[in-house]
């Protein structure tokens, strides 16, 4: 009977190590437990036997029963865990390439325009002083000016920068004048999000100084990028504005070419998309940052790089340049 024993054990033992999928398992289960199995036949015989064998076989048999059941559940767990981590190197592999994003792309573009004009690009920082960003452009504290450029202010006492003009002031305290620079770079507001207007934005500041510079300079440059840079003739047209940093400022629209000035969400229906304030800089501000005012002076602006971003690729809404979402940003025709 014990040799009887061992033998099953062995074949057991024998068929579960050669067991590949939880099927087989499961024949070598009712193999060896099922009510056709030598060990059943055996349990059911116990009955026929003395007191004394009985006591003795029916405690071995028991244990045979049990460490049979525990072996089977042993190995259906290790054949799960084992699908798991099966690597099917035979199935096709997708491979997607990604592209630069569509604010990086006219970014680059624009800085290589303005190279070939003779602007050196500059590259500012993100985290502010309210010197640079308010105080040098001539935004006194409690200046209403500061109302409209809330942002976000940090616990020592520096601010994430509402705009890239303090690179104004920057290039003019690191390279005096003459000058021709752009800062390209991420800007920060706080402000109610729509189609247009996120809290985190880029812009492409520009600025000549030189002697006797004029307003039809500052025209000429910004039409040659505006055209250079959608490759196409653009309508733009020159407003009055107000900037606290140059006189006199303007604001410059171009038609928007997502609707083709017809009037949209985008362009709020006007038909016209406001790209790019700019002006005179003013007299202050190039004193406050040592510059001879009666040598030289100059113009600036201050360019949507995200909205002109959403020209270019006509992107009706800004929040998905931020948004991280591959299937929306591949969406764009970018070459
Ligand atoms: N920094 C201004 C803003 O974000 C835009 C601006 C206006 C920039 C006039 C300029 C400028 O350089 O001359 O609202």
């Amino acid at each position: 009977m014990k040799d009887k024993l061992k033998n099953i054990v062995n074949e057991f033992v024998e068929a579960i190590r050669a067991t590949k999928t939880e099927a087989d398992v499961f024949n070598v289960k009712a193999k060896y437990l099922g009510k056709k199995s030598d060990l059943f036949t055996l349990i059911a015989d116990l009955k026929n036997m003395s007191t004394e064998d009985k006591k003795e076989y029916g405690k071995l048999l028991n244990n045979i029963k049990k460490d049979i059941e525990e072996k089977i559940n042993r190995r259906i767990e290790e054949l799960n865990n084992d699908k798991k981590i099966i690597f099917d190197d035979t199935l096709p592999v997708k491979r997607t390439v990604g592209s630069l994003h569509p604010v990086t792309i006219v970014a680059k573009e624009v800085t290589d325009i303005l190279k070939s004009m003779g602007f050196i690009v500059m590259d500012g920082v993100e985290m502010e002083s309210d010197y640079y960003n308010f105080e040098a452009l001539n935004i006194p504290k409690n200046h209403p000016a500061r109302d409209i450029q809330d942002t976000y202010y940090l616990d020592n006492d520096m601010l994430l920068r509402t705009h890239t003009s303090p690179n104004q002031v920057r290039a003019m305290e690191t390279y005096g004048a003459p000058l021709r620079v752009c800062a390209p770079g991420r800007c920060f507001r706080n402000e109610d999000l729509d189609h247009s207007h996120e809290n985190t934005f880029f812009q492409l500041e520009g600025m000549i100084i030189d002697e006797n510079v004029s307003i039809g300079n500052l025209i000429y440059v910004m039409e040659g990028l505006l055209k250079a840079v959608f490759k196409q003739d653009v309508s733009v047209r020159l407003r009055p504005g107000f900037f606290p940093f140059t006189e006199p400022s303007f604001e410059l629209d171009c038609s928007c070419l997502i609707c083709g000035g017809k009037g949209c969400p985008t362009c709020k229906g006007s038909g016209w998309i406001e790209l790019c304030p700019c002006g005179m800089i003013h007299p202050k501000v190039l004193e406050m940052s040592n510059i001879d005012t009666k040598k030289y002076n100059g113009f600036a602006f201050g360019l949507g790089l995200t909205r002109l971003a959403m020209m270019k690729y006509k992107i009706d809404d800004i929040r998905v340049l931020n948004s991280g979402d591959i299937r929306k940003i591949s969406e764009f025709n970018i070459e």
